[in-house]
């Protein structure tokens, strides 16, 4: 049996119906193609209140045989991986099928040898090279758990990352470069291992030639250790729910939780939305901008593309690196057909002015694609007229790293559109708006809160190691329902417009975080008392982000206290975390109770001054009166 591609409104509708009456005939078809070594016993078994959910129970499988064997005799020769180096001047590598599997095969075989067993967790920290694909593929074959740790992270952060998944094993490279930068990759692996001692066996792949300790009895290098292996290792049977990784995201309270995605339905789910959503045809170039090291990475680079036989871009570098027209130099080079990337990104471009558009043709365009944040109007007609050329439909896909793929977003030229609209949900999503209350809002042209009452393939099944704080995350705040922590908007004809985020965490460029996890990086500042973070409006990055601090002593050189806490949020969490704004106050908005009134914080922020609500439940209103003088 073949895939079947949706291809007309009709189909679409007709489809979503189908997936809403009888789900478990819906989505037994949609796994028909792949490779089973067994098939399941039973589609689907839920229960939301556990929460406890299976797809496909009882079937055999590994993602990779589905991924790259299956595709050997007909694709062999064919471009897996289209990998272009930060340096324009480079040597762009096609990867063919046959070769990814040959690679994947032997980097499978270092990790047995190295004592890599079924149901490790490994640690991924590498930069976007080919054996950063190659080394996901290699953990999937074995039956290992990657864990992958974006290489923008701090030591610390992937310290804690190793100690909650209890990794022995780290997978790592020499250095990196993005744009004109040099960054040593393995110093800062050796710096978050002094405080895992459970790590066993570091695994090096050269990238830069950079000059790195290895330390002995730990690190061993792959292209050493590719030399006592061969090509031959079969695939590990897996159960369709037994794990296949783990990806750490931010949520509003405590350290970020490791998301767990298992084998059968993650692969059902990112083939069935890939090959719809972006409408791929057998010879696209697909090019997804995202770091591997994201969810967005995961499923629209890797799984469901190699998935689908397609041909997957994947881009060493920066958009702004030698200038703002790379990614389109990229397109026209390559000859990309679908292209998949993010507001923030588009908004930056569009800043830097059409000069750097106007040089490339674009004309091998068919679908552009927006991902991560709610892409402004601007954004979206600035992305449609220069870049799509009017020609391109642009698909703006809503999901998360806990929905493992796209939940809503219109289909390629088949569903329509309608801009800073995800628009429609895909089959076999079943996205409601509850009140505060949790009371379903049924009427059309209505704001609310977005939850999804039915499974879907590649849900969440767990957060790794605290199945409870999963279910408490989730699955508790509205009974019955997975929660989004999304705010959205229902059109009168049931199109979908996402808000933005209605809990503690804040949309920066597209990467998540919990104000909680900043205010604890920021304290361990040894200028700060106490701080406080809301998210404001910002122009290129959706949402900055705004720092309220007490400091420890009286301010001589504000500057340099800025730079300080600045330098502690990079190495708690990684440079991307930085503060935008660090504002030095003499106290918080308090209640009573001692809570921090975030609202008011936040309005200060947004600049919204006439409308900071009733302050007089302060402990102390006079603060607010000083913070809103001094808003920077
Ligand atoms: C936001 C990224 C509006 C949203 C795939 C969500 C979006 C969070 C969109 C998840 C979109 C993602 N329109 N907002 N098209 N896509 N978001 O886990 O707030 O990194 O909850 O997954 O990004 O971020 P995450």
């Amino acid at each position: 049996m073949s895939f079947h591609r949706i291809r007309s409104n009709d189909e679409y509708r007709a489809a979503y119906a189908e997936s809403v009456r009888d789900p478990h005939a819906f989505w037994a078809a949609q796994a028909e193609h792949f490779t089973w070594r067994k098939k399941w016993d039973a589609v689907l078994e839920w229960n939301f209140d556990a929460p406890e959910v299976k797809w496909f129970s009882g079937g055999k499988l590994n993602i990779t045989e589905n991924c790259l064997d299956r595709h050997l005799s007909t694709r062999g020769d064919k471009t897996a991986i289209l990998w272009e180096p930060n340096d324009p001047g480079g040597p762009a590598q096609r990867i063919s099928y046959r070769e990814l599997h040959d690679r994947v095969c032997r980097y499978a075989n270092v990790l047995k040898r190295n004592g890599v067993q079924k149901g490790d967790r490994v640690c991924i920290y590498m930069p976007m090279i080919p054996e950063l694909v190659v080394a996901v593929l290699a953990c999937a074959r074995i039956g290992a758990i990657h864990s992958v740790v974006f290489a923008g992270f701090s030591a610390q952060s992937i310290a804690d990352r190793i100690l909650d998944a209890n990794a022995a094993f780290v997978l790592t490279s020499d250095g990196m470069v993005r744009g004109a930068k040099n960054i040593p990759v393995k110093a800062v692996v050796d710096e978050a291992l002094r405080s895992c001692p459970g790590v066993k066996r570091v695994i090096v792949t050269q990238r830069t030639g950079d000059p790195v300790t290895m330390q002995e009895g730990r690190d061993v290098w792959m292209h050493m250790e590719t030399g006592f292996v061969d090509a031959d290792c079969p695939a590990e049977e897996m159960d369709a729910e037994d794990p296949l990784f783990i990806l750490y995201t931010s949520g509003s309270t405590g350290k970020p939780k490791g998301v767990v995605h298992t084998c059968g339905g993650y692969m059902v789910y990112t083939d069935y939305t890939f090959r719809n959503v972006f409408q791929y045809e057998e010879n696209d170039v697909f090019w997804c901008t995202a770091d591997v090291g994201w969810i967005t990475g995961h499923s629209y680079i890797i799984y469901g593309p190699l998935l689908a036989g397609a041909t997957s871009l994947m881009f060493e570098g920066v958009p702004t690196f030698p200038d703002a027209g790379r990614f389109w130099q990229v397109i026209d080079k390559h000859q990309v057909n679908i292209f998949y990337t993010a507001p923030t990104a588009i908004r930056s471009l569009m800043a830097q002015g059409l000069d750097f558009v106007n040089p490339y043709s674009l004309a091998s365009l068919k679908v552009i694609g927006s991902v991560g944040e709610p892409i402004n109007e601007e954004a979206w007609h600035w992305y449609k007229e220069h870049i799509g050329k009017n020609n391109c439909p642009i698909v703006d896909t809503w999901w998360q790293t806990e929905t493992g793929g796209i939940l809503i977003s219109s289909m390629a030229g088949v569903t329509d559109e309608k801009p800073s609209y995800a628009a429609w949900p895909i089959p076999g999503v079943q996205p409601v708006l509850l009140t505060a209350e949790g009371k379903e809002i049924l009427e059309n042209d209505v704001e609310g809160l977005l939850a999804i009452k039915f499974p879907w393939p590649s849900i969440i099944r767990t957060t790794y190691g605290d199945h409870e704080r999963c279910r408490q995350t989730y699955f508790s705040s509205y009974k019955g329902y997975y929660f989004t922590g999304d705010g959205a908007r229902r059109d009168s004809e049931g199109r979908y417009r996402i808000i933005g985020r209605v809990d503690d965490v804040i949309n920066v460029s597209g990467h998540r975080f919990g104000t909680a996890e900043i205010e604890n990086a920021i304290n361990e500042s040894e200028w700060v008392v106490e701080s406080a973070v809301v998210g404001y409006p910002h122009d290129i990055k959706g949402q900055g982000i705004y720092a309220y601090v007490i400091p420890e002593k009286p301010i001589t050189d504000p500057d340099q206290a800025r730079a300080e806490i600045l330098a502690t949020v990079t190495k708690v969490i990684g440079p991307i975390a930085k503060p935008d704004k660090i504002q030095f106050v003499s106290g918080l908005p308090k209640t009573r109770s001692g809570k921090i009134m975030r609202r008011i914080l936040r309005k200060v922020a947004e600049n919204e001054l006439g409308s900071l609500g009733d302050t007089s439940t302060l402990l102390d209103p006079a603060v607010v009166e000083e913070i809103t003088n001094n808003r920077l």
